[in-house]
């Protein structure tokens, strides 16, 4: 039987409108608060376990997690993509082991039962053979499939509960940004470039989730970087993507835009192209100038514009990738990175947005060794419980309530976190089926 928590989530988030937003130490170190999240959030949210590029040819798959519930993501023979939990209906072994592969079918490690791409049962094995099961036995159809599995522009979510609303609802505002960031296609299409680069820090998930749209505590935290490109910004390749003179100009153009805070628990922080006239009339200007003829002026701001944004609670767009974190225990996180290419854009263009990503995110990058360890210090820091709260106020004053029940904050507003944990709150108070 699995273990309920006895734990009032009426006292973790405290909001006075306008004024005052505070989060409670235990809610990021607490193991029951935890195990509670397991089943109460990543068990009736949408997950996103893949993106179509991934699924190239009959037997591709990838394994991921809702939760503590491992799943298996595959594409059978007829082209369907389904997703199914990946456990044995014999005795309960998990099918599939690697992240992602390509398979000719499921068998089992244990007793060698075979399920089909398509989940059937193909074989039970040594059926007949003396000792083997009777003329009355009931053999189970094949696997369980997860309830709900949507797709939005080729991205792949799944969901165990069956009732939630769809995708495209639930990701609300939040379309936008991915309609923008996948509109730079001059075909509207992404595709997978690489297997992922994977890191685990040792924090409890959220603090990624706080951070991926965090537009504060970039020259800060990423001090040492923002030097670099002060002085070789130009050059590096990354066609505007960081780029700034001065640490004084990259400041003045970071503190241009918006954040939002969704009201599903998404966030996102956008900030316009420092120079569209550096796009048009640069090495990828044709491409630009096609997209502006287009898409026109309104949403080629929107495509140029630089966004990172959360899908609550646990995928990420950023720069030219998309980031999965999977929580491993209260205070240990594996954070997965997928660059992608933009499909019909010039080689040169992905070539150099592969290497701005590996200046900043890869083993050897400038960026993400910062954020990794600033999680170390935060998980640390907060083992001094008797500080009660985590201040989350920056923006409140400022936040603008839009007509879809989001807010619409100023640059570096926390109003994104905050995203998170209203709708943290909100969920971890409705009892879910099991827990
Ligand atoms: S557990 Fe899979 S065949 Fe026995
Ligand atoms: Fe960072």
């Amino acid at each position: 039987m699995s273990r309920t928590p006895e734990i009032d989530v009426g006292d973790y988030v405290r909001e006075i409108p306008g004024q005052q937003f505070l989060v409670r130490t235990e809610a990021y170190t607490d193991e029951d608060v935890f195990e509670l999240e397991m089943k109460r959030i990543f068990e009736r949210t949408w997950i996103y376990v893949g993106h179509e590029s991934e699924f190239a040819s009959a037997g591709s798959f990838k394994t991921a997690y809702a939760g503590r519930q491992p799943i298996v993501v595959i594409r059978d023979k007829e082209g369907k993509i389904g997703a199914f939990f990946n456990r044995c209906m014999h005795r309960g072994a998990t099918l599939l082991r690697e992240p992602q592969g390509v398979v000719q079918e499921m068998r089992c490690p244990y007793h060698g039962w075979i399920f089909d791409l398509a989940g059937r049962t193909r074989l039970v094995s040594e059926r007949g053979d003396p000792g083997g099961y009777g003329a009355n036995f009931l053999e189970p159809q094949g696997l369980l499939r997860v309830p709900r599995m949507e797709s939005y522009r080729g991205l792949l979510f799944v969901s165990l509960d069956a009732g939630i609303e769809p995708l495209a609802s639930y990701l609300g505002e939040l379309k936008a940004v991915i309609d923008a960031k996948l509109d730079l296609s001059p075909v509207g299409r992404i595709a997978i470039a690489s297997k992922p680069y994977v890191c685990r820090y040792k924090g409890n998930w959220k603090l990624q989730t706080e951070n991926i749209v965090d537009a504060y505590h970039f020259m800060h935290t990423h001090g040492a970087f923002v030097k670099l490109q002060a002085k070789y910004g130009d050059s590096t390749g990354d066609f505007g993507v960081h780029k700034g003179r001065s640490s004084r100009e990259m400041r003045e153009q970071r503190f241009r835009g918006e954040t939002w805070s969704c009201r599903q628990g998404h966030g996102f922080a956008r900030v316009p192209a420092a120079d569209p006239g550096y796009l048009l009339d640069g090495e990828f200007g044709r491409m630009y100038r096609e997209l502006l003829d287009r898409h026109g002026e309104a949403a080629f701001a929107g495509i140029t514009a630089k966004a990172t944004s959360t899908v609550f609670p646990s995928m990420g767009m950023i720069h030219q990738q998309i980031r999965v974190w999977r929580p491993i225990s209260v205070d240990e996180t594996e954070v997965l990175i997928y660059p992608y290419e933009i499909e019909g854009a010039p080689d040169a263009f992905n070539a150099g947005m592969l290497r701005s990503q590996e200046r900043f995110y890869g083993p050897s990058g400038f960026g993400m060794a910062d954020d990794t360890e600033i999680f170390a210090r935060v998980t640390q820091g907060l083992r001094a419980s008797s500080v009660e709260w985590l201040v989350f106020d920056r923006g409140m004053d400022s936040d603008e309530r839009t007509e879809s029940g989001d807010y619409r904050g100023l640059p570096s507003s926390e109003a994104p976190q905050r995203a998170l944990w209203r709708a943290w709150e909100n969920m971890m108070r409705q009892a879910s089926k099991h827990a």
